[in-house]
């Protein structure tokens, strides 16, 4: 394994702001630790791009991640974890942590009826990643799993809050209700900052996975296995975007509640293919 020392940064990553809410959680549940994250921001949503795009895209991060010292990887992306991390495994050795394995744990944990609720990207549903996950851990359990590309440029464009991200929460969580669910999976790192409205449509008693908590947790033991928990003096986290640094630390401050520091700007090479050329902007 490469970069195996202990007083290296977790690298994070994901398409642009939603693996923050992983950042979050490792905050809280590894204090002592320091993150170099990455927010794709540039090539911006990842849920309507091919597999192979995303392998490209991610292949690229993960290689700057490791120039930084990371001694781990965490795809805090939803969409990256269901269509390029066993491949990204065989190619770097480097520990590497998913999101999806531990959301399905947790939604299987959580439900009582068996029947669970999945809002993801296009790719992740397409993958049927969340599925297997979860009938692995249930067997005979219903999921019902529905696609939502309006949410992601939503939170991108800091209109997470608004009217019509509000609008496009009730649209999606109607099959869900009408499959009688009692648990739904954030299936896409950006969603827990729509909680609000999520949580206004939903009745009480449905169970809110948000596959962040346990993926910090898991961070946690995989360092723990590999020997490399962090102990000394933090010198601080880093974060770096493709897209505008100052635009990624403004809406990072509102959506996090927490002043980031300076955002640098990372470029990659690799050319934007397919559909969504022109993406989502940030
Ligand atoms: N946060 C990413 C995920 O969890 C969003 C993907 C996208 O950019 O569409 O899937």
């Amino acid at each position: 394994m490469v970069n195996s020392s202990a007083g290296g940064p977790i690298g994070v990553f994901d398409s642009g702001l939603g693996g923050l809410t992983v950042v979050q959680e490792i905050w809280r549940h590894l204090p002592d630790e320091e993150v170099v994250y990455v927010g794709d921001t540039a090539r911006v949503p990842y849920g309507g791009r091919s597999a192979e795009e995303i392998r490209c895209f991610n292949r690229e991060i993960i290689g700057f991640l490791l120039q930084q010292g990371a001694k781990l990887v965490v795809f805090a992306c939803n969409t990256s974890s269901a269509l390029a991390f066993p491949v990204m495994q065989r190619e770097f050795p480097v520990p590497m942590v998913e999101v999806i394995t531990p959301g399905a744990r947790a939604a299987a944990a959580a439900t009582r009826n068996g029947r669970i609720g999945l809002l993801a990207t296009e790719a992740t549903v397409r993958s049927g990643a969340y599925v297997r996950a979860i009938l692995g851990e249930l067997p005979g359990a219903q999921v019902t799993a529905v696609a939502c590309p309006l949410l992601v440029p939503l939170v991108e464009s800091g209109r997470a809050g608004s009217a019509e991200a509000a609008r496009a929460v009730v649209e999606y969580l109607e099959p869900v209700r009408e499959a009688g669910a009692d648990t739904l999976v954030l299936g896409c790192t950006h969603y827990p900052y729509l909680r609000p409205h999520l949580q206004e449509q939903l009745e009480r008693g449905v169970a809110l996975i948000d596959p962040a908590v346990e993926t910090a947790r898991r961070v946690g033991e995989v360092l723990a296995a590999h020997e490399l928990r962090r102990h000394g003096p933090r010198r601080g986290d880093r974060f770096y975007t493709s897209g505008d640094p100052a635009l990624f630390r403004r809406l990072a401050g509102e959506l996090t509640g927490r002043t980031l520091p300076p955002v640098e700007r990372v470029e990659f090479s690799s050319p934007v293919l397919g559909v969504n050329a022109a993406g989502a902007g940030g």
